[in-house]
């Protein structure tokens, strides 16, 4: 399982409040790095997969026509661990009750309009990656902060 990408999507209510520029900021000063990014307006085909694992619950049908109401912005960071470090800062599904300091619990009050979405898992990661992203729209490229960012024994986990 590979948890060095992570795929974030900022939401609907991301969007009309404002906070993309926020959220990327975020995920840049921690030292993540940006590998990939797009705003689309996701298919029902896209969203059917993204959440094919809520298929049977209530809310499925709500939430692909608020998640393909409007454009969304889908991004790729990358890091070591960037799987749960992201989620920590995305902070608990229920913004009224994240934690302070985390996205959500910074910027949300709700259970849908939790403004951003961020893999579970590097299975996941890998798989929401590819519904959104070809290969030639993740970029490879050197880092000049990730010296400062990482350890020299750490860098080779990135490799
Ligand atoms: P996320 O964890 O990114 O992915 C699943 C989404 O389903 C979740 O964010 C919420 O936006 C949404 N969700 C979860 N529970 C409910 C619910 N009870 N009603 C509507 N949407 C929900």
């Amino acid at each position: 399982m590979k948890t060095t990408q992570t795929a974030v999507l900022v939401k609907p209510d991301g969007l009309q409040r404002g906070l993309i520029g926020e959220i990327i900021s975020r995920f840049e000063r921690k030292g993540l790095k940006l590998i990939g990014l797009k705003m689309i307006n996701m298919n029902d085909e896209q969203l059917s997969d993204w959440y094919s694992e809520h298929k049977d619950k209530s809310f499925f049908g709500d939430l692909k026509s608020f998640m393909g109401s409007m454009p969304i912005v889908c991004m790729v960071w990358e890091g070591i661990d960037a799987v749960p470090v992201v989620r920590k800062l995305v902070g608990t599904t229920l913004g009224r009750e994240a934690e302070a300091g985390s996205i959500r619990g910074d910027f949300g009050m709700s259970q849908q309009f939790n403004l951003i979405h961020a893999s579970a898992n590097g299975d996941d990661a890998q798989r929401e990656i590819r519904i959104v992203f070809d290969d030639n729209e993740l970029f490879k490229y050197h880092s000049v902060r990730e010296v400062v960012v990482y350890a020299d024994y750490e860098l080779s986990s990135l490799k």
